[in-house]
Formats: C-alpha cells, sequence, structure tokens
C-alpha cells in the first residue's frame, strides 16, 4: 500500500465518510478529488477519471457548465439569500415552481421546494399524514415502500429505505412503514416464471399485506421507477400497470420517487413516463440542479393542496418548512439546468445514446464475473457472481465489489458497488459516444482484472 498523501492524512483525522466503511478507510485513505472539467474528475495528484457515476447520480451536465456557474453568481450578487417562510417570496422560488408546474408528468397544483432527496421524501410522508387527517381518516397512514427501495437516509426516508444498513443498529424502521417484495426478476422470480407472471404476482403479494394491514390503515405506496442505490433494478414487464390496479383499488396515494430518474436518466423527462404509470406526486432532486448546488421538490397535487387548506386553516400554520426551502441561488441554477435540458434537448440526446449504453452493458453479461448486466437509458448495472450458473454471490468479506471498484480506478474510471457487488454507472447525460466506449473498455479491463484476482485467490468455484 503506497503512504497516504497529506491530504489523505488529513480527511481520515477530520471527517465522518458517508457510506464508507470507516475501519478500513483509516487504511487506504479516500480519493481526494481537486477538479472537473466535462464527464472527467482529476484527483490531487492529476489523474483523470471518467465520473461514471455522475458524482452520485447527479451531474447530468458534467463538471464544468459556465452557464450553471454564471446563474449561481448572478443571483448571489442580486439577492444571496431569501425564505418562503411567513408569507416571504422571491421571484426564482416562484419562476422555477411555476417551471415545474408546466414540465410535470402529474397534474400538479402547488410545489414544495427541500435540499435533499431525503427531505423530499419525508415531506411526502409528513403530506400524506396531514392530507389523511385533513380528509377525517386518521387511520389511513401506513405507508408500503418496497424491499430493496433507497429513499433516502433521514428518518422517514430511511425507514422507506429497505435495504439493512440503513436499518440496522439505526433503530428503524419506524413503525407505520411496510416493505413489499422487490421486483428483480433475476434474483427473486420463481423457476420458469415469466417477467408478467412475475409482475403479478408481486402486484398480488402487495394485494394480500394491504388486506393483511386493514385497507383503512394503509395510505401510500412509494416507486423508483428503476430502483437505483438497490442495484439499479429495472422492474419486470407490466409491473407498474399491476401495482397501480391494487393501489387505486385501495386509494392508496402513489409516490414516484424520481430523484435519479428525473430530468432525462431513462431517456424520458421523468421515470414514471418510461415505465408508463401516472402518480399522484414526485419527488426530485439532484439533476433539478445538475447537483450544481442542492436542492429538491416535491409536487402536490390539487387534492392534497385543498385538504392542506384546510388543515392549516384550522391549526393556524402549515408547520413544515426549511430554511433554505426554495433557496434563491439553487433556485436559479436548477432554472437554468431546466433551460439547459429544454434548449439543447438533453432527454432526446440520452434517448439516442442509450443503445450504445445498453449495447456495451449487455455485452459485459458475457463476462464470467457477470451474473446479469441490466439498465434502461443511460444508467446501468453489472452484478457480480462467483458461479454465473448457480447466480451464487460472492462472500461479502472477500469484498470483491470494492476491489472492482479500486481497479476500475486505477483504469480511470470511477464506478460504485452497491449492495451485494453490483457495480453501477450512470454517467453525465452528456456523455459523448466516443466516451460511452472508453467507459465500457475500462470497466472491461477492470472486470478482467478482478477476475485475475479472484482466481487468484481462490474465490471462485474450480
Ligand atoms: C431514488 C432516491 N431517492 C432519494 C435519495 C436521497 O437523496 P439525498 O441523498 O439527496 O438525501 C436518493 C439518493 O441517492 C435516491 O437515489
Amino acid at each position: 500500500m503506497p503512504p497516504l498523501s497529506n491530504l489523505a492524512v488529513r480527511d481520515i483525522e477530520t471527517l465522518v465518510h458517508p457510506y464508507t466503511n470507516l475501519a478500513a478507510l483509516r487504511d487506504t485513505g479516500p480519493l481526494v478529488l481537486e477538479r472537473g472539467r466535462g464527464v472527467f474528475v482529476y484527483d490531487s495528484e492529476g489523474k483523470a477519471y471518467i465520473e461514471g457515476m455522475a458524482g452520485l447520480w447527479c451531474t447530468a451536465l458534467g463538471y464544468d457548465n459556465e452557464e450553471l456557474v454564471e446563474a449561481a453568481a448572478a443571483q448571489m450578487r442580486k439577492l444571496p439569500f431569501g425564505h418562503l417562510f411567513t408569507a416571504k417570496s422571491h421571484d426564482p422560488a416562484i419562476e422555477l415552481a411555476e417551471r415545474l408546474k408546466e414540465i410535470a408528468p402529474v397534474p400538479t397544483s402547488k410545489v414544495f421546494f427541500c435540499n435533499s432527496g431525503s427531505e423530499a421524501n419525508d415531506t411526502q410522508v409528513k403530506l400524506v399524514w396531514y392530507m389523511n387527517n385533513a380528509l377525517g381518516r386518521p387511520k389511513k397512514k401506513k405507508i408500503i415502500s418496497r424491499l430493496k427501495a433507497y429513499h433516502g437516509v433521514t428518518v422517514a426516508a430511511a425507514s422507506l429505505t429497505g435495504l439493512p444498513n440503513n436499518h440496522l443498529d439505526f433503530d428503524l424502521p419506524i413503525t407505520g412503514i411496510l416493505h413489499a417484495g422487490c421486483p428483480h426478476h433475476y434474483r427473486f422470480a420463481h423457476a420458469g416464471e415469466s417477467e408478467e407472471e412475475f409482475a403479478r404476482r408481486l402486484a398480488d403479494e402487495l394485494d394480500a399485506l394491504i388486506r393483511r394491514e386493514d385497507p383503512d390503515t394503509v395510505a401510500a405506496f412509494i416507486a423508483e421507477p428503476v430502483m437505483g442505490a438497490g442495484g439499479v433494478i429495472v422492474p419486470p414487464k407490466g409491473y407498474f400497470r399491476e401495482v397501480m390496479k391494487v393501489c387505486r383499488a385501495y386509494d392508496l396515494y402513489m409516490i414516484s420517487d424520481e430523484v435519479i430518474c428525473g430530468f432525462g436518466r431513462l431517456g424520458t423527462m421523468f421515470g414514471c413516463t418510461a415505465l408508463d404509470f401516472e402518480p399522484h406526486s414526485i419527488s426530485v432532486a439532484k439533476a433539478l440542479t445538475s447537483a450544481y448546488v442542492p436542492m429538491a421538490a416535491v409536487t402536490v397535487p390539487e387534492t392534497m393542496y385543498q385538504a392542506m387548506l384546510d388543515e392549516s386553516r384550522k391549526i393556524g400554520t402549515f408547520g413544515h418548512g426549511f430554511t433554505y426551502s426554495g433557496h434563491p441561488v439553487a433556485a436559479a441554477v436548477a432554472l437554468k439546468a431546466l433551460e439547459i435540458y429544454a434548449r439543447e434537448r438533453i432527454t432526446e440526446q440520452a434517448a439516442r445514446k442509450a443503445p450504445q449504453f445498453q449495447a456495451r452493458l449487455a455485452a459485459l453479461g458475457q463476462h464470467p464475473l457477470v451474473g446479469e448486466a441490466r439498465g434502461l437509458g443511460l444508467v446501468g448495472a453489472v452484478e457480480l457472481v462467483a458461479d454465473k450458473r448457480s447466480k451464487g454471490s460472492f462472500d461479502p468479506k472477500a469484498a470483491v465489489g470494492p476491489r472492482a471498484v479500486r481497479f476500475a480506478e486505477e483504469e480511470g474510471l470511477i464506478v460504485r458497488f452497491i449492495v451485494g457487488d453490483v457495480l453501477s454507472i450512470c454517467p453525465p447525460l452528456i456523455i459523448a459516444p466516443a466516451e460511452i466506449d472508453e467507459l465500457f473498455d475500462r470497466l472491461g479491463r477492470a472486470l478482467d482484472r478482478t477476475l485475475d484476482w479472484a482466481t487468484r485467490e481462490r474465490l471462485m468455484p474450480a
């Protein structure tokens, strides 16, 4: 192991890193990034990497968009802070809410701003509770999410998240949050079950769960169109059609978590359009500002807004909001990002590049280490397995995913491993066709090196 740089040593002594093995970090140190350009980022030694994850599924416009920088600087000079509490307002927030209402994939009455995907989903939970109190059905409060869902880490959002590491030793989930089955055909379909049959079974299981819990107590269902951090899981054919039938039958409020899928990632402006379902509300974040500054939003349909009006009339205020809800600098950057998405036809561009991206991804399915290569639009993943035929996973202690990530970084590519040795790929939407090829060339070399290493370590069956 090479000696740690000065910055790396200072990092270890000062920072708590999210989603990091804090013990292992003390030996390996962090990868310290210094600057970015296009789809590339550069570390403190000057080495270039393709940012194959757009940061955390978010820097849609890459790393050197001057228009976004200018929008932030101009707003900072004009009104660097303004809030929306106690009937105050400012034009960037008003204009952004108008714009989001125009482009939202579902009828939207109002927009509520917050700062992160987690805050957006916590807000969704609170708005559902608030609405059902206003509507005189105080028992209808449970929210159904799904195993392997990722909806964030604040207390309610982490409870919605269906991943063990977000619950273990945090005393989560809170009561009233339920998890339905995960729509991953490769892992959870029965032998010989078609995608459509699997989708119908999941919907039947959802129906049974609701009836077991008592439909009068179940309020909402939340889903990512394509699951992201749970493993880039594309649902089986017909899944949302079947699930939406169940939601409608029990009058559930349906929330599409568009934090990753929103703004072009799947080749459509919003993920629910690609997956063909109509929620009542969406949560957006990340690419809303191309991640140059934090911002998120929740859309509110008219029926919910009317209920909120009643409730706030009764209580005297709508008692929810963040200091930075609708921050003018973030709103100005978001407005500029949305202008660029429309002007440069970023969604159409993503749709045009998707076949090349998905073909290169699918080809990795032939690799001896890859059990399944899957994706949609410009997002994908490869699931690494010890045994392709039995789909047997590696022992997590062997840390194959982290090793593959390290080889990829040596090859000049940033990818992420997520639960179960899944490597995810989600580059900036502006990636050029030649850069897509380069990304997959580098990933292929990293997988070859991982295979050599795993064979030497006798991690593969003989
Ligand atoms: C689908 C989804 N929802 C919510 C979140 C949480 O967002 P944040 O990390 O901004 O709180 C994420 C983050 O990756 C996400 O992918």
